[in-house]
């Protein structure tokens, strides 16, 4: 903790703003001052405060109502109160709402200077914590790669021996596979993770914007061109960029990414000078890289350097015994707010034997529709979309929904299907002899079933 806090003073008394701007400011400190609330409103809106000094009484509010206002835009700082002795009662409230400390006026100068100093260091614990604390979800949501197939268990094996080098790594896979998740645990899985990880996706590059885009521009140099711009590459510099869709990327600009991948260089639009940056390239594709190479739309020598190490993410209908896995996993994350979703024996299987197109993000639109759908906490398979349950929803009877008779059928009918037509468990789920159910479902003209 060695940089320079930035404190704000907030008094009306010019005389102390003065003498606090004066005393306070110090090679590692440094004190902005506002007379009103108005003035530090415009402040805390243009400078990161550490700590806030704030008179309880200003002209034009309270003390009060600015703290628990700044708290919202600058959640890291703290606040320290400055009170007369009537307002004792205020400042053990604002203790109450976040303040980390209150001294009486007339203050003593080093005990002021001691608070702010130690408030400082409670604001940085505390933007650390925060930061450490973000950085870990990323990790955490990099890690939630789920899946225990032969396949998934090689993906994560690939991940760890490749995330701590520097190689360009390309992922491939069918749409909705994983590949952006893939790519992500590369990135927070190597020691570029606390660096940013720029993402882009190349099928909306612009072809005429696409190389000032990616490597920048200096002004002038095309038109439109009013400002010298930098490209994401050096947003990317000590981080990782990914390029999504890589087969989309112009192939006009596909042997400037080979001087990158190569030289590590590259230059601005309209620059001669060369730069450097230092980027880890992550790649991915649906297409099939070496095919676009032959029919002449991808770059032969681009190819070659950047499948030195390709993972390929297998379809979900090739890895199946990862199905239930996924389907616990986004059950548990989707339904959180609506408490706990289960599916019936018979979804369940249906969910085992469709295909899935669409890979896992077509099985997560499923579950999330499907938790909508469903009732009492169980998805069962007339929750499913025909195509997944091999059912067509409009063979139940259209009846009259307002009737309670057409409620209890629709009742009879999911409960049916959750315990797999089987009367007997039917029965005693409803609270009802068999009997009795017998006769509902003649009445029903569900029978048959
Ligand atoms: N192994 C996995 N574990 C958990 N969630 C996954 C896994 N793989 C994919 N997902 C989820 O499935 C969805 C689709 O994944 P992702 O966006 O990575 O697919 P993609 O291969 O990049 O698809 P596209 O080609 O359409 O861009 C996302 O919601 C992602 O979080
Ligand atoms: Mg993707």
């Amino acid at each position: 903790m060695n940089s320079q806090s930035l404190v704000l003073i907030v008094d009306d008394e010019a005389s102390i703003r003065r003498l606090l701007h004066k005393e306070l400011s110090s090679a590692n400190r440094a004190v902005h001052t506002a007379e009103n609330a108005q003035q530090a409103r415009e402040a805390v809106g243009q400078h990161p405060y550490d700590v806030l000094v704030l008179d309880i009484r200003l002209p034009d509010g309270d003390g009060l109502d600015l703290l628990a206002e700044f708290k919202e835009v600058l959640p890291d700082a703290e606040t320290i109160l400055i009170t007369g002795h009537g307002d004792i009662d205020s400042a053990v409230e604002a203790m109450k709402i976040g303040a980390y400390d209150y001294i009486t006026k007339p203050f003593n100068l080093d005990r002021l200077e001691f608070v702010i100093d130690k408030a400082y260091q409670r604001a940085c614990l505390q933007r650390d914590n925060r930061i450490f604390r973000r950085h870990q979800q990323k990790l955490q949501d990099s890690h939630n790669l789920i899946g225990n197939s032969a396949a998934m268990k090689h993906i994560r094996f690939l991940i760890e021996k490749v995330a701590p080098t520097n190689v360009p790594v390309l992922v491939t896979g069918e749409s909705g596979a994983g590949k952006e998740v893939v790519s992500r645990a590369v990135h927070y899985n190597s020691p570029r993770a606390q660096k940013p990880l720029v993402t882009k996706n190349c099928a909306t590059l612009q072809r005429e914007l696409a190389r000032s885009e990616l490597f920048g521009h200096i002004k002038g140099s095309f038109t439109g061109a009013t400002e010298n711009q930098e490209g994401l590459l050096s947003f990317a510099h000590k981080g990782s960029l990914f390029l999504d869709e890589i087969g989309e990327l112009p192939l006009e600009v596909q042997a400037s990414f080979l001087r990158v991948l190569e030289n590590k260089t590259y230059r601005r639009v309209g620059e001669k000078k060369e730069r450097e940056v230092d980027a880890r390239l992550i790649l991915a594709t649906n297409r099939d890289l070496a095919q676009e190479v032959e029919a002449g739309r991808f770059h032969e020598a681009l190819f070659h350097r950047i499948n030195v190490f390709h993972i390929t993410i297998p379809p979900l209908r090739e890895r199946k015994e990862d199905i239930p896995l996924l389907v616990e996993f986004f059950l548990n994350k989707l339904a959180g707010g609506q408490g706990v979703c289960t599916l019936s024996p018979r979804a369940a299987q249906c969910l085992y034997d469709y295909q899935w197109p669409g890979n896992i993000r077509e099985l997560r639109n499923v579950l999330e529709r499907s938790i909508i759908l469903s009732e009492a906490g169980v998805i069962t398979e007339g929750d499913l979309p025909s195509e997944i349950s091999g059912q067509h929803h409009n063979e139940e009877p259209a009846q009259n929904p307002l009737r309670l008779e057409a409620v209890e059928q629709a009742h009879i009918q999911r409960i049916l299907r959750f315990f797999d037509y089987n009367r007997s468990q039917a029965a005693e789920a409803l609270g009802v002899s068999r009997k009795t159910l017998y006769r509902k479902l003649q009445k029903y003209g569900l029978d048959s079933s």
